[in-house]
């Protein structure tokens, strides 16, 4: 039986305090028995007292990005190991914000996967079409050589540590979301492309979240679809009673 997960990246929004606050009242509106994994992803500043203050509870903690060196003179940069150190070992990479003002191509995602995956850490892997690929129905194209081209390299034996979340550009913060129907079309062509590559077992255990304006009004029809299990939540994920909402919704 696949994981169920609600991931809420925080992108660059709350500081230290905030942090603290928020998460004081995720750790009180998210429920305790809950069988849906629960990530969140603050700023990297705020990851180690997040860790701290998420240790006896069931939320877990991911890194936004980082970089694909195990050291060296990058400047400005994180390292796998230093994530680690504080406690982290989930990493979103390959979000649309990344590809889109940080230029990340499917080569660079692809070597930061690598890097992950040799770090033993769980990579939330996300990709999606603009909405000129879906215009000119070219998307399912356009999802199929992201995969190839940035994750598809991997081995079988990684897919243990993987997890997709399929993003559409033109619904990230837009408030306009996939239809579930939409949503739920292009998860069954991911796990069936999946299916190809690396066969039904793994097809059939990777979890795949839908991501973009999903909110409590939205989240259960989405995530009611065979193939959705689960979100990667933008905007909601900095309310608390939003981003609980969202996760009881699964
Ligand atoms: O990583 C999360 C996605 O970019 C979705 O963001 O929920 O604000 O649309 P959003």
């Amino acid at each position: 039986m696949r994981k169920k997960i609600v991931a809420g990246n925080w992108k660059m929004h709350k500081n230290a305090e905030q942090t603290e606050d928020l998460l004081n009242e995720l750790i009180a509106k998210i429920p305790t028995d809950t069988e849906t994994q629960v990530i969140v992803a603050p700023t990297f500043v705020n990851l180690a007292s997040a860790v701290a203050h998420l240790e006896f509870t069931n939320i877990n903690v991911a890194a936004q990005n980082m970089h694909q060196a195990e050291a060296g003179a990058y400047t400005g940069e994180i390292s796998a190991d230093m994530l680690q150190n504080v406690g982290v070992n989930t990493v979103i990479l390959g979000h649309s914000e990344r590809r889109a003002i940080f230029n990340e191509t499917d080569a660079l995602i692809a070597s930061k996967v690598d890097t992950a995956l040799e770090h033993d850490m769980t990579v939330i892997f996300c990709f999606g079409e603009e909405l000129k690929d879906r215009q000119s129905a070219n998307h399912f194209n356009v999802v199929e050589n992201q995969l190839k081209d940035g994750l598809f390299h991997t081995k079988e034996s990684d897919w243990g540590n993987i997890v997709l979340a399929y993003e559409p550009v033109w619904a990230i913060g837009t408030g306009e979301t996939a239809s579930p129907e939409q949503a739920q079309e292009m998860h069954e062509f991911i796990r069936e492309i999946v299916r190809k590559n690396y066969g039904k077992e793994v097809a059939e255990e990777v979890s795949i979240l839908y991501g973009g304006s999903v909110k409590p009004e939205n989240a259960k029809e989405i995530f009611s679809k065979a193939d959705v299990d689960g979100g990667l939540i933008g905007g909601a994920a900095l309310k608390a009673d939003d981003f609980a909402a969202i996760v009881n919704a699964i």
